[in-house]
């Protein structure tokens, strides 16, 4: 193992002002270091952890990466760099990574020159501390720190970690051009970063304030992605719909990217309710190719407790966008994030929450313990007092009663036909392709003379809780 002296931390210099973006677009990057002979390339492969906006972060560094020279490996045999990048939503979120740098540093026994680097949010989160866990690590790098990349694996070869853990308000990686894997479905980040501050969430910490790319740059990106065979595009942002550069608002981004010639589909994930405006539920009714699907992260059906989660809304203001959503556009589907045992999550609350799921079945939930993390106000304000085993029993209700009504809500379509978007060979059979229908439910159906890519008519006969199954209308 290499000896170490103390732990440089590098600041990055500030981005350039907004419009220097747009003649840096598709040119060699800021502040990186190109790799001047074939030797210097590396073999980077690269683990993604948790969220989309981590899939999609990936895809950037893939791009800043590439733009200096190295190349990106899909087999980790073959690389001389490994990144994870990570997430730090939930403590196991972090176990997990631990776990895996144990099992890395195996690899590196073997190999005293492979590097190791953990990036993103975790990075951010545990900042120091990681190389305390693990300090086999020579690369520690927080979300707004991919410029640095190229330079950063340069730097570790002379032995020291390289830490690049500064927050930007002004990185937004606008002029970069990510590398996606083909596929009919691209992610786009909007925006990074957030405002909001729930008490409960480790994110406005480890990604900073919220910054929107503005629109122009954006409808660009998405023309180029259609050239590139995508026909579906998914907005990402922290709270998506809280979308603003100052010129446009979300509904009209909405609008602007939906009209790109060729766009067959658009989506977003994930919107906030504070920000479900109408000119948002506008682009939801009447612009086609916007799916008819939201997915609005309720959190809890006690207003007591989303106060004490800093939510912003009340759970009635929550029932009335879910009303006005469903009578403007009626075949919306609806998904949603909840979490139980947050702190002082009484009984009382707990059955809120589990009559008000009830009430609005929605078609699919992401359900969650309350995971206490440093550094947020929750953990710091208040007390995580509701038992391990209370918040799993109430996890599992919760599970049991979604897994029902998801199961009802899609057996009720059996005679209806949807429109699914072709995506690929189901995973079962050759002879079946699957994809998504308009409302994001996973369809499965015998091939016949589709195309992936196509949009085709499927009539379903069958379904499960998580899955439609038909055939060509
Ligand atoms: N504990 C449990 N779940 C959390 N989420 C965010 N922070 C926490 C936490 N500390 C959930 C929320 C959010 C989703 C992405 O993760 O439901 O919407």
């Amino acid at each position: 193992m290499k000896n170490r002296s103390p732990l440089p931390i590098y600041t990055p210099q500030s981005p350039s002002l907004p419009n220097d973006k747009l003649m840096y677009k598709n040119t060699k990057p800021k502040n990186n270091t190109s790799i001047d002979d074939e030797q210097s390339a590396r073999n980077v492969y690269i683990e993604t952890y948790g969220c989309q906006m981590n899939v999609s972060d990936t895809e950037l560094m893939s791009g800043i990466l590439s733009q200096a020279g190295h190349r990106t490996v899909n087999n980790i045999d073959n690389a001389d760099v490994i990144l994870l990048n990570t997430c730090a939503i939930r403590e196991n979120a972090e176990t997990k990574v631990i776990n895996r740098l144990v099992h890395l540093n195996h690899r590196k026994r073997r190999n005293e020159d492979l590097i190791i680097g953990v990036c993103g949010c975790m990075a951010q989160h545990l900042r120091d501390k990681l190389l305390e866990a693990a300090p086999y690590v020579d690369l520690v790098m927080g979300p707004d720190g991919y410029r640095d990349l190229p330079m950063a694996i340069n730097a570790v070869t002379t032995g020291d970690p390289f830490l690049s853990l500064q927050l930007d308000k002004n990185e937004d990686y606008a002029d970069i051009a990510p590398i996606r894997k083909e596929g009919i479905r691209a992610w786009l980040t909007i925006q990074r970063g957030c405002d909001k501050m729930c008490t409960f969430c480790i994110v406005p910490f480890v990604r900073g304030r919220e910054r929107s790319i503005p629109l122009d740059i954006l409808t660009d990106d998405v023309k180029r992605l259609v050239d590139e065979g995508f026909k579906e595009i998914v907005l990402l942002g922290q709270t998506v719909n809280s979308y603003n550069d100052n010129k446009h608002d979300f509904g009209e981004l909405l609008w602007r990217v939906a009209e790109v010639d060729g766009v067959q589909r658009v989506r977003f994930t994930s919107p906030h309710p504070a920000n479900a405006t109408d000119s948002m539920i506008d682009a939801l009714e009447n612009c086609p190719q916007v799916c008819k699907q939201l997915h609005l992260p309720l959190q809890s059906g006690s207003t007591r407790v989303l106060e004490n989660m800093r939510r912003t809304y009340t759970v009635e203001q929550y029932r009335d966008i879910v009303y006005k959503l469903r009578e403007r556009v009626p075949q919306i589907a609806l998904s949603t994030d909840v979490i139980v045992g947050f702190c002082g999550e009484t009984e009382e609350d707990f059955r809120q929450t589990y009559q008000l799921m009830e009430e609005v079945r929605f078609d699919t939930a992401f359900m969650f313990k309350y995971s206490d993390r440093e550094g947020t106000l929750a953990n710091k304000m208040l007390s995580d007092d509701v038992s391990e085993s209370e918040k799993a029993r109430r996890l599992n209700e919760i599970i049991d009663l979604q897994e029902g009504i998801s199961a009802d809500i899609n057996s009720a379509s059996i005679g209806a036909s949807v429109s699914v978007l072709v995506e690929g060979k189901s995973r079962r059979n050759d002879e079946e392709y699957y994809g998504k229908s308009d409302t994001f439910k996973t369809t499965v159906f015998p091939k016949e003379d589709t195309q992936i890519g196509d949009i085709v008519e499927v009539k379903i006969h069958s379904t499960t809780a998580h899955t439609l199954i038909g055939e060509i209308a």
